[in-house]
């Protein structure tokens, strides 16, 4: 059953320089359960796109197309509506978490008062949903974490901050937006296996925004790859890793390939005694 289903989704944005075409008549749609990722080049409209479902867009942003979220059309319901729907029954997970975190905010306030404003929970019960939505996302130490403030914390930690705050009101889609950047490749997999756990654990169907074809390998059940404002593709993951349609997918996945056999083939580095 389809949870999420985009039609011929269209952002332009009025500039100075004329209109810039950033989603160009994207069709997509997602099942419940999935885990989709879109994949595709700086620049090609995977976040605007994103921001779009959301209608979190500047003022000089125009959208067109429909956008059926459990079959209710979110581009043309009232801001009221979509403010019920953001944070509750969609969360997304920003490209940069410690830009879209308070600076001056201690992080338990932060988690505590998404529950309090989507479910009218009280700040006890709030305070103890975050600290099991950071013992989820694997934070050592809950309770520190509540305390702290953003920049005391590493950026792996801030990004399974930024995970609890997605998962804390169980939504229904999850979409993250890179959500393993600036981590190095170990903690990427570590991030990666963490997000597909909860999404296991909870059945939260998971939009992922990713440059890395690792984790959209490993991680998701399909693959749709954007050029130029526009998807070119869409598959399920092992049938597009294993045969690629587009042009533009075959240059990727034969990237991908030969980066991932030229690490297995790599000797062991060992420090000399
Ligand atoms: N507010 C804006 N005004 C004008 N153009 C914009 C605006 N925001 C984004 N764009 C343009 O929209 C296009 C798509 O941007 P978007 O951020 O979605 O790319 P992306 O695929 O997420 O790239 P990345 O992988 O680097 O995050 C880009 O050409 C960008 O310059
Ligand atoms: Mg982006």
């Amino acid at each position: 059953m389809r949870l999420i289903d985009i039609q011929n989704l269209e952002t332009r944005f009025d500039t100075e320089n004329g209109p810039v075409a950033a989603v160009n008549g994207v069709s997509l749609s997602v099942d419940r359960g999935c885990r989709h990722a879109v994949i595709g080049q700086s620049g090609a409209g995977k976040s605007i796109l994103a921001l779009s479902i959301l209608r979190l867009l500047p003022d000089n942003a125009r959208i067109r197309g429909e956008v059926f979220f459990k079959g209710r059309e979110l581009l043309s319901c009232s801001m009221e509506a979509m403010r019920e729907i953001r944070g509750k029954a969609i969360m997304m997970i920003f490209q940069n978490p410690l830009a879209t975190l308070n600076p001056v905010l201690d992080l338990g306030t932060q988690l505590c008062e998404i529950p309090m404003c989507h479910e009218g929970v009280t700040y006890a019960q709030a305070r103890q949903r975050a600290l099991e939505a950071l013992t989820l996302c694997e934070l050592p130490d809950p309770e520190r974490v509540m305390q702290s403030y953003p920049f005391q914390l590493s950026g792996g930690m801030l990004q399974r901050v930024a995970i609890a705050m997605g998962i804390i009101c169980r939504p229904d889609l999850l979409i993250a937006d890179e959500p393993f950047k600036g981590l190095d490749a170990r903690l990427q997999q570590q991030v990666g296996a963490t997000l597909y756990r909860i999404c296991q654990t909870f059945s939260i169907t998971l939009l992922l925004i990713t440059h890395n074809l690792k984790i959209a390998h490993s991680l998701c059940d399909r693959v749709s790859v954007m050029v130029g404002g526009r998807i070119v593709e869409t598959a399920a993951t092992e049938s597009f890793f294993a045969c690629p349609d587009h042009a533009y997918s075959k240059r990727l996945v034969e990237a991908y390939d030969l980066f991932s056999s030229a690490i297995e083939s790599a000797p062991e580095r060992r420090c000399a005694p």
